[in-house]
């Protein structure tokens, strides 16, 4: 019989392959190795911003202040988040306005007292982990009062804003982004998604206005050109800004794949530096199969401006991510649930350590946590 010559390569893969089949495969485990060479652990830009990888941390309520303050458990949530091997956190919304200030186990940002203990989560973060980046979630609740507030549409006190308290809103959400810059942070995510006061502007379902902040979608986003544009007079251009927007509104009449992409073109214009894309029906339960996972996809892929996409949503799989990735369209990837169960869940993707899958089972137990309990897995109970 002729033998045959193969590379050293091709003689370490092959055993491998006959190594995993005869021993931890065939005792029904997954193989696998590290996953250094992924694009999702390649290094990503956003604005000036250099992230190690591209698995973002997507705003959660950590429900962990006291009195509007950072706590201990506040700065460890965060803490662990950057040890556990996200490229960036971006933190659960934070208090803008004093006017909502409905939750004191909020970390409230409505005034310069503040910036100390924005400072303090600043170091922590870095000393945990001096590469990953640190994003302030910026929201206003319009009339939905409450980060888990669920019963849109139809809350009963709905009202138009006058347009006095618009300028008002709008240089309340530049001041804070002055502070969260000041406290020396590395960007804030303007939240105009979900059920909140920006994407209520932004909703055709929602916005009913006659005036200059109706109507077309150059007036739908009329108040975020001017939070914008206030922001940017305070901190400069190369301030990471990112928004946080639906690509569905999933109700007739609201946002969908057909009117979202030019939402994002007239968006792009107000000096936005990326678009987190999630939906109003955000929290998907159980999703296990790769068909249900990373379920805002086909609206992150129908954008066509050349800005960085963050696709948020049911992100659970690593070699699905990276498939994603490799098709060039979304750049990063936003994970929530999965870091509330397993905070050092990208290292453990990176290691190549256990499945391929998050271990959340996305039963929404830490949506309900938050309701009264600083956020953690119900069933890690951290
Ligand atoms: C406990 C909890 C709190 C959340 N808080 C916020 C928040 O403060 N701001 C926000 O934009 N989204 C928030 N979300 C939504 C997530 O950012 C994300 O869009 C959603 O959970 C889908 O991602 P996932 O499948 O990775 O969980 C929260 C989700 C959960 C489970």
């Amino acid at each position: 019989m002729k033998e045959k010559i193969i590379s050293r390569r091709e003689f370490l893969e092959l055993t491998a392959a006959a190594a995993g089949a005869m021993t931890l495969q065939g005792l029904g485990c997954t193989v696998n190795s590290g996953r250094e060479d992924y694009k999702i652990f390649s290094p990503g830009q956003i604005a000036n911003l250099q992230l190690k990888n591209r698995l973002i941390r997507s705003a959660t309520y950590e429900g962990a202040a006291a009195s509007g303050e950072v706590t201990d458990t506040y700065v460890k949530l965060l803490r662990d988040l950057a040890a556990g091997g996200a490229g960036m956190i971006i933190t659960g919304v934070l208090g803008v306005f004093k006017e909502t200030e409905y939750d004191e186990r909020m970390v409230q940002i409505y005034d310069d007292r503040c910036i100390n203990s924005l400072v303090r989560v600043r170091d922590e973060v870095r000393a945990a982990d001096s590469e990953c980046k640190l994003i302030a979630q910026m929201y206003h609740p319009g009339y939905v009062v409450g980060p888990s507030a669920n019963n849109w549409p139809g809350k009963p006190e709905r009202r138009a804003l006058a347009a006095d308290e618009i300028t008002a809103i709008v240089t309340g959400f530049a001041d804070a982004v002055g502070r969260v810059h000041e406290a020396g942070w590395d960007g804030v995510e303007i939240h105009a998604a979900h059920q909140y006061l920006l994407a209520s502007f932004l909703s055709p379902y929602t916005n009913k206005r006659e005036d200059s902040y109706g109507g077309s979608v150059e007036n739908r986003i009329r108040i975020i050109a001017e939070i914008m544009s206030e922001a940017r007079d305070r901190v400069g251009s190369d301030f990471m800004i990112a928004i946080k927007l639906n690509g569905t509104d999933d109700v007739d009449g609201g946002i969908d794949i057909d009117s979202f992409p030019e939402i994002v073109r007239e968006i792009d214009q107000t000096g936005v530096d990326a678009i987190d894309v999630s939906g109003r029906n955000c929290l998907k339960p159980y999703v296990s199969t790769a068909l249900q996972q990373s379920y805002f996809l086909q609206y992150a892929e129908a954008i066509d401006v050349d800005l960085p996409i963050i696709l948020t949503g049911g992100n659970r799989s690593a070699e699905l991510l990276e498939e994603i990735a490799q098709e060039n369209k979304i750049d990063f990837f936003g994970l929530s649930r999965p870091l509330v169960r397993e905070p050092g869940l990208p290292n453990r993707w990176l290691a190549g350590e256990g499945k391929a899958t998050a271990d959340c089972i996305s039963c929404n137990g830490c949506f309900g946590i938050i309701e009264n309990d600083s956020l953690h897995c119900i069933f890690t109970g951290t």
